[in-house]
């Protein structure tokens, strides 16, 4: 098999022969087996004591390990977004991760980790952009290799997800991906073939189908998918899984080529796969096969008993200081007009840190991919550790969230029956009788779990404290069957029963107002009582939601506006963070616009006025159309950086640590430019791949428009000089190169040295010039450095459609390399 992988297979942990492991499933009948093919909780698979098999523990995901939700309190680790991993362009730094990640796991006890996604970012609106690394394929597909190879040989499996084009979010459970089949071979299957090269354990069926001209079906019921590229042509011998509830059917997804239906307890197979079996729809060999791939993937996580136990992975020491590296090495410099980074202050500097997320900082995206960090290091925290002397003055300069603030229920909530401080919690069953009375104080987490099966509705009443005067506003975020009343007078009803769709469709997370603005002359209180459905799910459990909210009166944005100028004004450095939150990017669904939400433009705008030598600190994942950007003198882009954010952003301003990172994707500078500006689904429930080959900055450049800042941009803190590029043939037919450089800046750097192919004239369609190389180089200031690259042959070769193969089309080929995808510095023919 040939890949773009030019990495080794990982070390099997296993002990268990091919031989052991068909013995013990000729020991199972076959409901017996058919039970292990359903999960037994949403994490859990089912233990089969009779032959040796502890239960297989999955977990969430690509920003962390979050666990299975089974220990009251359970924190993890934070990790800085995949793309910000990514825009280190670091394979070093990615195994590194992969290491922290497969500790991570063993301390949670978790077997396999849903991580990495290694769909691409076609478009950046994709409410899951921030989970994938980049819009191209091999840049996705190196950094995801790495860390995929380095966790699992530490005995902790990767899910490979999802599989394939779950490339954007509307309509995320039905859509049909529709392309050509070159676009899927050379595109969007070339990173799941990469770390299926590499070994990696499960994959994960995406909850969209794929219409490649062969077969149109979801992904689960996918033969071509599953079964023949997957398993048959590229040889995989792992578990793949459904993505959570994406399973439609039994005989079609089993002989699809499904092994797995998650979650469990209940779905499709639980009867209807032995049902199948038993009329002839599906053989048993079929059903024995999944089992073996089962526990073969059991036995590589030391989950079968009397086999040797895998290495262990290393401690959990120096976590938080790799975290803070990673967050560090990948914030880009987008721009430094006169090399203000980085910031010369002094020691009593007045420092004036304003913006949105400096007072939020947005440290992870929202939807699955979210875990509970145990310690959230904020911009004001980590600026005031390394400035411990300095005056910093933080404001917001402005709301930029749409839904209220929480209630603080410790500070301002009354049982109103009791007049102790808290909540008051009925759980009413179906005709509204009270089955159980709860007290709740302290803070409230909006979210009341396990209520019981008789439970219908939750009815939740409090006293709210209005302190000030102004409009206060009252309410609560909620999702189906609802009740809203203020004061007895009712603000929302809603009749619709809801069930595990407003889980898909993340609405859950981020439910919508519900409540009331009330004028308040002198302190009072108002009555809030809401009756919010008990939702029940398949795979999620039960609960019910409901996110009590308060904004009391406060100054309005512009007010915060102007004060933030005023702030600004004669400070010795002005920090900006700007950025989106949970209410924008996250799974379940794409954004609408490429602008910051709020005023936070204006916000900028009216700050570089005063202070033109601002640091903006952009605190986003996925591209955003930045108006000021030509204005401001220095922009970076901090992703977002997980748990130890507020550390890294010191480092980054205060010369600890190089601000290293290169876009791993391209930063528009109007929304009218960008090339794929959407993924709606069209009548037939298909999103067309309509610019096929030309992904991210391949499109850019046949199009010929200019970003704002291209694929692969980023200043780092020093200067380069490209010198000199040999290049030669390497045995599998692929390139070697070394790339001479020098560092002609004042600092010790790293430099993302990127080499890009340009194919001949006459070939078959290829993009404009596409990504074949990377590596990172570091040298001392005035040092020279050689960066090798490994130019792997499938880097050159494309999909004969009527071959069915891959072939080496004739050159010649125009080899560039250079910063980024449109900053080359110098270029090489190569024949072939
Ligand atoms: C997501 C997966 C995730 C799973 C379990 C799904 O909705 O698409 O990425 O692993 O839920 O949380």
């Amino acid at each position: 098999m040939t890949s773009l992988s030019l990495g080794t297979h990982p070390p099997d942990q296993t002990g268990a022969t091919e031989a052991d492991l068909v013995r013990r499933v000729a020991r199972l009948d076959l409901p017996a087996k058919v039970r292990l093919l359903t999960g037994a909780t949403s994490w859990r698979l089912h233990p089969l004591p009779e032959i040796g098999l502890r239960s297989l523990v999955v977990s969430d995901g690509p920003a962390g390990v979050r666990g299975t939700g089974e220990i009251e309190g359970e924190t993890s680790a934070s990790f800085p977004a995949p793309s910000a991993l990514a825009a280190t362009w670091d394979v070093d730094l990615a195994a590194r991760a992969g290491r922290l990640f497969a500790a991570e796991a063993r301390r949670h006890g978790v077997d396999v980790v849903l991580a990495p996604v290694v769909n691409l970012q076609r478009t950046p609106v994709g409410g899951r952009h921030f989970e994938c690394f980049a819009e191209d394929p091999l840049l996705t597909a190196q950094i995801a290799g790495s860390l995929v190879e380095h966790m699992q040989a530490c005995g902790v499996a990767a899910c490979v997800k999802h599989f394939v084009a779950n490339d954007s979010e509307t309509a995320r459970t039905s859509y049909l991906a529709r392309m050509s089949e070159r676009t899927l071979r050379e595109v969007y299957l070339a990173p799941f073939e990469h770390l299926v090269d590499r070994g990696a354990w499960t994959v994960m069926a995406a909850y969209n189908g794929l219409d490649d001209g062969q077969e149109a079906a979801t992904a689960t019921e996918h033969h071509g998918l599953l079964r023949g590229i997957l398993k048959s042509e590229w040889g995989f011998d792992g578990v793949v899984m459904s993505d959570w509830l994406a399973t439609r059917s039994a005989a079609a997804a089993a002989n699809a080529g499904l092994d797995l239906v998650m979650p469990g307890p209940g779905g499709p197979w639980v009867d209807g796969l032995l049902d199948a079996v038993l009329a002839g729809e599906v053989s048993e060999a079929t059903v024995d096969d999944k089992v073996l791939r089962i526990l073969r993937l059991a036995g590589r996580v030391d989950a079968l008993d009397g086999l040797p136990t895998g290495p262990a992975a290393e401690a959990l020491a120096g976590d938080r200081a790799l975290l803070r590296e990673l967050a560090a090495r990948s914030t880009v410099v987008l721009r430094d007009e006169g090399c203000q980074l980085p910031l010369e202050l002094p020691a009593t500097a007045r420092v004036a840190l304003i913006g949105p997320n400096a007072v939020d900082a947005f440290i992870q995206g929202g939807g699955s991919a979210s875990v509970r960090p145990w310690h959230v290091v904020t911009p004001h925290e980590g600026l005031r550790a390394a400035l411990p002397d300095a005056d910093v003055v933080v404001l917001r300069g402005g709301d930029a969230r749409r839904h209220a603030p929480d209630l603080d229920v410790t500070a301002r909530a009354v049982d109103p029956v009791s007049g102790a401080a808290g909540l008051r919690i009925d759980l009413l069953d179906a005709a509204g009788a009270v089955l159980r009375t709860e007290r709740h104080t302290g803070p409230w987490s909006g979210w009341l779990r396990d209520a019981g099966p008789l439970t219908a509705a939750v009815r939740i009443r409090t006293t709210v404290a209005l302190a000030g005067r102004g409009a206060h506003w009252v309410g609560v975020g909620t999702v189906g069957r609802c009740t809203v009343r203020v004061d007895g007078r009712l603000v929302a009803h809603d009749e619709v029963v809801v069930g595990s769709e407003v889980v898909l469709d993340s609405s859950v997370n981020s439910p919508d107002d519900r409540g009331l603005l009330i004028e308040v002359d002198e302190p009072r209180s108002v009555l809030l009582e809401a009756t919010v459905q008990n939702v029940v799910t398949d795979g999620y459990g039960s609960f019910a939601r409901a996110a009590l909210r308060h904004r009391p009166p406060g100054p309005s944005i512009s007010q915060e506006i102007d004060e933030a100028v005023a702030a600004a004004v004669g400070a010795d450095a002005v920090v900006v963070v700007v950025g989106t939150n949970d209410e924008v990017e996250s799974e379940g669904w794409d954004r609408t616009s490429l602008r910051l939400p709020g005023r936070q433009d204006e916000l900028v705008e009216r700050l570089l006025d005063v202070a033109p030598d601002a640091v903006v600190v952009v605190n986003a994942g996925a591209p955003l159309v930045l108006p000021w950007f030509e204005r401001a003198r220095t922009v970076i882009w901090t992703w977002f950086p997980g748990q130890e954010g507020g550390h890294a952003l010191a480092d980054v301003l205060l010369g600890v640590t190089e601000p290293a990172g290169r876009l791993p994707w391209t930063l528009p500078a109007t929304e009218a430019d960008v090339p794929v500006p959407g993924a709606v689904p069209g009548i037939d429930d298909r999103v067309d791949y309509h610019e096929g080959l030309h992904v991210g900055y391949r499109s850019w450049d046949l199009l010929g428009r200019t970003p704002a800042a291209p694929f692969g941009h980023g200043l780092g803190w020093t200067t380069w000089e490209y010198d000199a590029l040999t290049c030669w043939d390497t045995a599998d037919g692929g390139l070697g190169l070394e790339v001479e450089l020098r560092n002609t800046g004042p600092r010790a750097g790293h430099e993302v040295v990127q080499a890009y192919l340009e194919g001949p004239a006459d070939g078959p369609e290829r993009p404009v010039r596409w990504l074949a190389g990377f590596a990172v180089a570091r040298a001392e200031p005035g040092d020279p450095a050689t960066a090798r690259i490994d130019v792997p042959v499938r880097a050159l070769q494309v999909w004969d459609v009527a071959a069915h193969g891959w072939t080496l089309p004739a050159g010649p080929y125009r080899l560039r390399v250079g910063r980024s995808v449109r900053d080359l510095r110098l270029e090489q023919e190569v024949n072939r």
